[in-house]
């Protein structure tokens, strides 16, 4: 496994300058309390079971943690900006598991016991580096924050239609807020090393969007396959989101064409989301 290669001093320079910038305004703007900032007593125990279904699902992902933080450090340890930003990214993902965990238990829609459960399916799954490289995780980090934020603003949405929640309305607002902030600093990073290594970057890029799929759930998924199908049932996340509000911004920003986005043709894989 490639670890970060020596960066050019230019280059650490600005990601330190963007994490930076990143922290700032995370402390200024965007921390939030899960005991005091969410109204608890308006969960609501009569929610559509679909929504909370999603929930649990996605409690289960930010479960993953441990597994997320100890396989990427190693791989961005020589740069500051980027080891650093990932200690405080741990924090904010921890947060979100917490947070996600008490609305299932105080709305009433999970025991103790089933949380309990959840954790145990979780614990027995490993969760492993999609790509192998510093420059391919940055690539894919970027693509899953974004389709990540989408996954709980639209979750945000459906929940407002289906009977909605205060409490979890609040919560969702939250996350999907931070998880902006994620894809917001990784674009950056990705941005710059365009700049740097515009083959290596282009090659790491279209590898991940022609492959891409939410990290973990397909883990679930062999637990339960009625999981997925609640995602999808909702319309929260599917190959059309994907392609509308993760792959043409994505590729649209970075100033670049589909066409450079394509696999050669015997690489070529069918994208899937599912
Ligand atoms: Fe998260
Ligand atoms: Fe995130």
């Amino acid at each position: 496994m490639e670890h970060t290669p020596h960066i050019c001093p230019e280059l650490e320079q600005s990601l330190w300058v963007l994490y930076r910038d990143f922290f700032d305004k995370a402390e200024k703007k965007r921390r939030w309390r899960i005991r005091e900032d969410v109204p608890w007593s308006q969960c609501n125990p009569n929610l559509d079971p679909a929504v909370a279904d999603v929930v649990e699902t996605f409690c289960a992902v930010e479960l993953y943690l441990p597994d997320y933080t100890s396989k990427i450090l190693p791989l961005v340890r020589q740069s500051k900006g980027r080891a650093w930003f990932y200690a405080n990214w741990g924090y904010e993902e921890s947060k979100h598991s917490l947070v996600l965990n008490d609305w299932l238990l105080k709305s009433k829609h999970r025991t103790d016991e089933q949380m309990a459960d959840l954790e145990k399916m979780v614990y027995t799954h490993e969760w492993n580096l999609p790509q192998d490289s510093q420059l391919g995780m940055l690539a894919y980090a970027m693509v899953q924050e974004q389709a990540t934020f989408l996954n709980y603003r639209n979750l945000k949405v459906r929940c407002h239609e289906l009977g909605g929640d205060p409490a979890l309305e609040r919560i969702l607002g939250f996350v999907s807020v931070d998880e902006a902030a994620h894809y917001g600093f990784f674009f950056d990073c990705f941005a710059l090393f365009l700049k740097f290594d515009r083959e290596a970057s282009l090659a790491a890029l279209r590898r991940v969007l022609n492959n891409f799929n939410m990290p973990a759930i397909h883990d679930l998924l062999d637990a339960g396959r009625s999981r997925i199908a609640k995602v999808k049932d909702l319309q929260i996340f599917d190959q059309d989101i994907f392609y509308r509000n993760v792959y043409l911004p994505i590729i649209t920003r970075l100033g670049l064409t589909r066409k450079e986005l394509r696999s050669p043709v015997q690489e070529r894989k069918s994208m899937r989301v599912n």
